[in-house]
């Protein structure tokens, strides 16, 4: 979107949040975002915000479109989680849902890392997962079997277009051999109703604070009522990548993930963490293969690395364990 468009669009939800505006708007991109225009807006008195407008078609090599009413469900999975966990997430100013619009509170990088960039560094605090598991765990606990909230996120549609569809079952068109096995862990994974569903909680959308470390939770563009062990699949993804990526941080990077397991799952109902467990052992190994061969490749493993995703994540596919700890030792091996 062009600053021209911004320049009409912000003004009305500055005025809808009673926010005064004198002068004109300094709009400058923030970089990152493939599937939004995202951009840090400066007043003259200089208060800054954020404002993110959902594209309908992201900015990745394979064709992929995806509606822009997201943008609304992402605004209300801010505003619960807020509530949930306080300082989670950037505080909510406005939305302007028949453009897609969201106004939010600017974190600014003189006060926030991004935790992607601090891994990729080989910076790896083990404080940072431990607190993502606990904020997303809380969000979950929070959220369990709660038919107004499973009323309010009801976006099969979206998770589906948006997760399931590029990156599990595309994968399995690309994998033959064990397309049954991750079309079942799809199956499983859509017909979970149990808590609310951030859906991407990937450390290039977590953004950690300077000063006490504590996470901010971005980008809820796929925010569902759904499979909770989703999340923490995915984001125990990242860290499994990433030691791929980098063999030197190995040990270190799978025992923050171990640590992460334990973390979240410690926020959930005895009776419900060896079925959750079952799930993230079954989806994680799936998100691997699927961040190789989905439609949303990871930008930074080389193609050795590719190939080692691929052969570790295959054994696990074709003869899953429900068990975590099975999981990482296969990982360490
Ligand atoms: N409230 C904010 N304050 C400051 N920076 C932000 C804020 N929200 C997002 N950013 C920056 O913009 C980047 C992209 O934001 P976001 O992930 O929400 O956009 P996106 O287009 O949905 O991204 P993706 O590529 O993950 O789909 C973030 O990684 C972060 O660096
Ligand atoms: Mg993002």
């Amino acid at each position: 979107m062009t600053a021209d468009n911004w320049e009409t669009l912000l003004p009305p939800m500055f005025a809808a949040a009673g926010i005064a505006v004198s002068g004109p708007l300094i709009i400058e991109p923030l970089t990152g975002g493939v599937s939004s225009d995202i951009v840090r807006v400066q007043l003259s008195d200089g208060r800054d915000f954020c404002a993110k407008r959902a594209l309908s078609l992201l900015k990745v090599k394979t064709e992929w479109q995806a509606p822009v009413e997201r943008n609304h469900y992402e605004i209300a999975w801010l505003r619960r989680a807020g509530q949930i966990v306080p300082g989670a997430v950037p505080k909510v100013i406005g939305e302007d849902q028949a453009h897609g619009i969201a106004l939010l509170e600017y974190l600014p990088a003189a006060d926030y890392l991004l935790w992607k960039t601090e891994l990729l560094a080989g910076r790896a605090d083990p404080a940072v997962p431990v607190a993502v598991a606990h904020a997303l765990g809380a969000i979950h606990a929070a959220t369990l079997n709660d038919p107004e909230v499973a009323a309010e996120f009801a976006t099969d549609h979206l998770i589906d277009a948006l997760r399931l569809d590029p990156y599990l079952r595309f994968t399995a068109t690309r994998h033959p051999e064990v397309a049954d096995r991750i079309i079942g862990v799809l199956e499983v994974t859509a017909s979970t109703k149990l808590a609310l569903v951030h859906g991407d909680v990937s450390p290039k959308n977590i953004l950690v604070s300077r000063h006490d470390g504590h996470p901010v939770l971005l980008d809820a563009e796929c925010a569902w009522y759904g499979d909770p062990a989703f999340d923490a699949a995915f984001c125990l993804n990242h860290l499994v990548l990433k030691s791929i990526h980098l063999p030197m941080l190995q040990p270190m990077l799978l025992g923050q993930a171990e640590a992460f397991a334990v973390t979240w799952l410690s926020h959930l109902p005895a009776a419900l963490r060896p079925e959750m467990e079952g799930h993230v052992a079954a989806l994680l190994p799936c998100l691997m293969l699927a961040r190789v061969d989905g439609k949303s490749p990871v930008e930074y493993l080389t193609p050795a690395s590719q190939k080692r995703v691929r052969d570790l994540s295959l054994p696990l596919i074709s003869q899953p364990v429900a068990d975590l700890g099975r999981v990482f030792a296969a990982l360490r091996s």
